[in-house]
């Protein structure tokens, strides 16, 4: 995504060799207009899947995942990390390990909004080491949904989560695909 790729090289920092700062338009200030083609760049690569639902997780998810449920015209379900005080019963859990921000996270979804008659669709702002991705599957294989596939906004190609989630069989469509980060500049691969 010829635009995405403009943002990253504009307005991205480069932290450290295995981290990017996007906060301007993606994980801190947000983009709508951005965010609004994001969205409709998902719901296209995705518009044959028939999908009834999008599934992400909170915070930084929520944006790209809320624009292609928008235009998709489906709901948005994100997984919360902590359990809400008004979550009393049903809900499918998953312990994520983040390598990045080397913490453990759980993340909780209610049961009822996953039945087996859905088909869902997970969006993703980054994906590193595919840990979120893997908590997020796990959910939807045991609420017998069935999976579309995986939307991420940013894959670091450098990292194992993009390699180990098509290994399984899964599709992972992302938007853009970083090959190197180095503070003399940003690659992507080229696709
Ligand atoms: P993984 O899910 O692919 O295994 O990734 P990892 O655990 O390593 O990353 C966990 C958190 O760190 C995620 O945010 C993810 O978006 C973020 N992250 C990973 N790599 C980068 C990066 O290069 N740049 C930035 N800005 N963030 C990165 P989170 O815990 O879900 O928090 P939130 O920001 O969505 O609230």
């Amino acid at each position: 995504m010829e635009q995405l790729k403009q943002r990253i090289l504009n307005e991205g920092i480069v932290i450290s060799d295995e981290i990017l700062k996007v906060d301007s338009f993606l994980n801190h200030q947000i983009d709508p207009l951005l965010m609004h083609d994001i969205g409709a760049e998902f719901a296209r690569r995705f518009a044959r899947r028939r999908v009834t639902k999008i599934l992400t997780l909170e915070s930084s998810g929520i944006a790209p995942a809320l624009m292609t449920g928008l235009l998709l015209r489906v709901p948005v379900i994100f997984a919360k990390k902590r359990i809400p005080s008004t979550l009393t019963q049903g809900f499918y859990r998953a312990s994520v390990f983040s390598y990045t921000k080397q913490e453990t996270t759980e993340l909780i979804v209610a049961e009822r909004f996953l039945t087996p008659a859905d088909t869902i669709l997970i969006i993703d702002d980054f994906l590193a080491n595919g840990e979120a991705a893997r908590g997020l599957t796990d959910i939807v294989t045991r609420s017998g949904a069935s999976l579309a596939g995986i939307g991420v906004v940013i894959e670091k190609a450098f990292q194992p989560g993009g390699a180990l989630l098509r290994e399984r069989g899964l599709r992972v469509d992302s938007l853009v695909r970083i090959r190197r980060l180095a503070p003399d500049g940003i690659e992507f691969v080229d696709e």
